[in-house]
């Protein structure tokens, strides 16, 4: 199979184009590297430099490539970030993407996989997390990734087009090769593991006031690998669908802190803050769905395993890919 993936320079589109192409298919990456990097797109892919807003482009991309299959990553992902830069978010995440799924119908190119969020339930009615959740987002990021779930549905009720929304949880850790590396970093993982490099003093907590055990918010932490596997299950999918991709299983901020002074053996030294904005007290997916139809099971679902992976990265590579 040959699969054309955008953002495949970013952390989680380099990570699933290394487990494409271990699995010997082809991948070409197409990518604006404003928010990727270089250095981390896999030497074995093909690298297409070039932005979804230009619709000429992408086009003739599609035409010329005619991959069996798109994956969907490039995308803004911050929350914070697009309660104050919406049209950012409507603008690269639905307008742009619409360019990319008319060159599809235009190609002839009917698998799509598209990167969604947990983001579009908003303050879930249940926890853990099921697919009959109300979408309610509650931030321009959460909304702009739902409307595009439903420009797919109308694009597979008139062109045919299938397509496998994935609703991410908490993506974390690395392959030994790729890595997080943000340009802006807010999540909390690698900001913890920042000061363990010594780049940080110390570790915000947003919040410790959460109707939770330990007063902070809990998040469900998913390996990048895990998520990898999940979307090679998706692109051979006969009917679209939606699933959210989670291991099932809660850790708090403090928790996480906690887990990585063990893993690292570095003190950490923490300090709570102010309550972020917008952050929900619990998210835990109900990945019963995809367990179920696709056979999706996580490798890792404790917070540890997830933390090494990701300390071995960042320590072989303390500065991210250096761009
Ligand atoms: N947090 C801290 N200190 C930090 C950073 C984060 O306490 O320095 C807290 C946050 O308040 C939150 C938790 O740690 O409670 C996780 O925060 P992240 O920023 O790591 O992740 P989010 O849950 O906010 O968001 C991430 C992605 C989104 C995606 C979402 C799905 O950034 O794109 O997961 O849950 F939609």
């Amino acid at each position: 199979m040959k699969i054309l993936v955008t953002g495949g320079a970013g952390y989680i589109g380099s990570i699933c184009t290394e487990e494409i192409l271990n699995l010997g298919d082809s991948v070409v990456v197409f990518d604006n590297l404003t928010e990727g990097h270089r250095s981390a797109i896999d030497p074995r892919a093909k690298f297409v430099e070039g932005d979804l807003g230009d619709r000429d482009f992408i086009f003739k991309t599609l035409a010329e490539e005619k991959p069996d299959a798109v994956m969907h990553f490039a995308a803004n992902a911050l929350v914070g970030e697009s309660m104050t830069n919406p049209s950012k978010y409507f603008r690269n995440n639905v307008a742009y993407g619409i360019n990319l799924i008319d060159a599809m119908v235009d190609a002839g190119v009917k698998q799509f996989v598209f990167s969604s969020t947990c983001a579009t339930y908003g303050v879930p009615e249940r926890v853990p997390i099921d697919e009959r959740n109300p979408q309610r987002p509650i931030n321009p990021y959460g909304e702009s990734k739902l409307m595009f779930e439903h420009v797919l549905k109308w694009y597979e009720k008139i062109h045919g087009l299938v397509h496998v929304n994935l609703r991410y949880f908490n993506a974390a850790g690395a392959s030994e090769r790729f890595g997080e590396d943000h340009r802006i970093e807010t999540h909390l993982i690698p900001n913890v593991l920042k000061v363990a490099l010594g780049q940080r003093e110390r570790v915000d907590i947003f919040g410790d006031r959460y109707d939770t055990p330990d007063g902070t918010c809990i998040r469900d932490y998913i390996h990048v690998k895990d998520l990898a596997a999940a979307h090679l299950l998706a692109i051979g999918a006969k009917h679209s669908a939606s699933y959210n991709l989670g291991t099932g299983e809660g850790f708090s901020v403090q928790q996480v802190v906690d887990a990585a002074r063990k893993v690292t053996g570095h003190a950490i030294p923490a300090v709570v803050k102010e309550a972020r904005a917008g952050d929900p007290a619990r998210l835990i997916s109900s990945s019963l769905k995809i367990t179920a139809e696709l056979g999706w099971k996580p490798k890792l679902q404790r917070i540890q395993p997830i933390l090494e992976s990701a300390w071995a990265w960042h320590s072989k590579n303390p500065n991210g890919y250096g761009d």
